[in-house]
């Protein structure tokens, strides 16, 4: 208790400074807008300008689908976080609403408004999210900051306000927990009860020391307002991370799944090798005694771009994910042109044969334009085909692996500039390069997965100016990258290494609008 009071009024006392020095500085900021839509997505969520990361919200609300997500409106670059809002009748269509919320509380000023989820109660939207302080001192704990789970409500789904109750939720003092690291609450209900499931670490001095464990926090209410601290939901074993950052939580075909983000699980083999993973487990939790009983965790996407994604369970069991289509660190070439990382499709999630599925979801066919369409295809060297290219669609190609030896696609080629994906049949992996993939994000190389033996492979490629999604095997797996090419390298050009490449079909798709564009001045 004493280590508890300690914490708040250091926090709620150093806040007060930093509130009134953060709303002085807010007084003059104008948003950043967009100057070159060459990399702007044409489909995918972004922001209409600035800095963007993690989904947040991710909510069915009043016949429409909202998404939220990390955003800092006034820069290019991270800075205290507002949550910047986003509608949908359908999935494939979003427009913009204005900013949810934004750092102007004691107890989000001076950090901003970290991520979190929504939840609908008696008619209104609830955000849950961690308001994020940061202390210029160290409390006698050895916190340097203060992060603490807060409540906005909308009755209109675009309003929100920040209760009175504010905040909500303290870390609990509780041993073998960090009282720095407690964010990225995700609420659902379950049988008439809230639930929260919330990131955190073991206790350690230095946020920078890496031999902290990962693991997550679980709390129940009644009210979304009074919690009560359950359990470690779940905790890192070997490799698995010093924090767990953005946990998600579902029941996806009857398995009890669970997805969060370790940061700093080290390089094994071809896995793991981006700065910060997200992984997912299957198993089972036990709302009893709080405890979540479950295999081993395994990538959600093996691109170089993917991180933090939130789950949205549907009231009829659908299980829908959107993550953050970029990684910590990276250089982001957009910067340049006024706007700062986007968001995945939304991908349909199912557990088959003890494995989870990522599939793009049935509702991004209603964003086909025209389509083009070729059978049974034997290509030796290298083939384009005419209509089967652009800075932007979906291609869908059916591989016969069993008459195919090696073989690549290149995406977004000039010849000079391109992203290969090449395909290695002695090992059965998929590997994608950006080496020449155009203005660097900082990390080039590869990325690569094994793939289960089959006669055919099935790839739906999402093509989007300044991003790739590869869909392998109707979800098997999943590569998803940043790329940024000239606007003018928009071939796609099929090579077969050694033998043939047989197709048993090709299908390419020009798609709409899926966001709104950028307006220039
Ligand atoms: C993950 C994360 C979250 C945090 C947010 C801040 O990318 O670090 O843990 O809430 O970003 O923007």
């Amino acid at each position: 208790m004493r280590k508890l009071c300690t914490s708040v009024m250091a926090a709620v006392f150093l806040a007060l400074f930093v509130f009134s020095a953060s709303v002085e500085a807010a007084a003059d900021r104008t948003p950043v807008s967009v100057t070159n839509a060459r990399w702007y997505p044409l489909y995918h969520i972004a922001a209409p300008a600035g800095w963007v990361n993690d989904p947040n919200g991710f909510s069915y609300f009043d016949g429409e689908y909202h998404f939220f997500y990390q955003h800092y409106p006034y820069d290019v670059t991270w800075h205290p976080m507002h949550w910047g809002h986003v509608v949908s009748k359908d999935l494939a269509h979003w427009q913009h609403l204005p900013i949810a919320i934004e750092p102007d509380h004691i107890y989000d000023a001076s950090g901003g408004c970290f991520s979190g989820s929504a939840i609908e109660k008696d008619g209104k939207l609830y955000l849950m999210y961690t308001g994020h302080v940061d202390l210029p001192v160290k409390t006698l704990d050895g916190a340097d900051r203060i992060e603490s789970q807060n409540i906005a409500v909308s009755s209109d789904g675009v309003k929100f306000v920040k209760i009175a109750e504010n905040p909500v939720l303290y870390v609990p003092d509780v041993k073998g927990v960090s009282q720095s690291d407690f964010r990225d609450p995700k609420v659902w209900e379950h049988d008439g009860k809230y639930y929260v499931v919330i990131g955190s670490r073991t206790p350690t001095d230095d946020p920078n020391d890496r031999r902290s464990i990962g693991q997550v926090l679980l709390f129940d209410s009644d009210d979304l307002i009074n919690w009560n601290f359950k359990s470690i939901m779940a905790k890192g074993q070997g490799n698995q991370g010093f924090m767990w950052e953005c946990p998600n939580f579902a029941t996806v075909d009857g398995t009890d799944v669970f997805i969060f983000s370790p940061q700093g699980v080290a390089p094994e083999g071809n896995k793991y090798l981006n700065v910060h993973q997200s992984v997912y487990m299957l198993g089972d939790l036990d709302y009893e005694t709080g405890i979540y009983k479950h295999g081993g965790m395994t990538m959600l996407d093996y691109g170089f771009d993917f991180y933090a994604p939130q789950v949205l369970q549907m009231a009829d069991g659908r299980v829908i994910m959107i993550g953050w289509l970029d990684m910590w660190e990276s250089k982001f070439p957009e910067q340049a042109d006024g706007w700062s990382c986007m968001m995945t499709v939304p991908r349909e999630l199912h557990v088959i044969d003890g494995k989870l599925y990522t599939t793009p979801v049935k509702e991004l066919a209603s964003l086909r334009k025209s389509e083009v369409s070729y059978q049974n295809l034997k290509i030796k060297g290298s083939k384009k085909l005419d209509g089967v290219r652009g800075e932007t669609g979906e291609l869908i190609a059916t591989i016969d692996t069993a008459k195919s030896k090696n073989f690549s696609i290149e995406f977004r080629s000039s010849g000079k500039e391109k992203t290969v994906l090449s395909y290695d049949a002695a090992t059965r992996t998929l590997k994608l390069n950006r080496d020449k993939s155009g203005a660097s994000a900082g990390v080039v190389g590869e990325r690569e997965v094994q793939i289960a033996p089959n006669d055919t492979m099935k790839l739906q490629v999402f093509i989007d100016r300044s991003s790739l999604e590869i869909f392998v095997n109707d979800g098997e797996a999943v590569i998803s990258s940043r790329i940024y090419p000239q606007e003018t390298s928009q071939d796609i050009v099929f090579k077969a290494q050694g033998g043939a490449l047989e197709l048993k079909d090709v299908t390419f798709y020009t798609l709409g609008e899926g966001i709104e564009q950028p307006r220039f001045r």
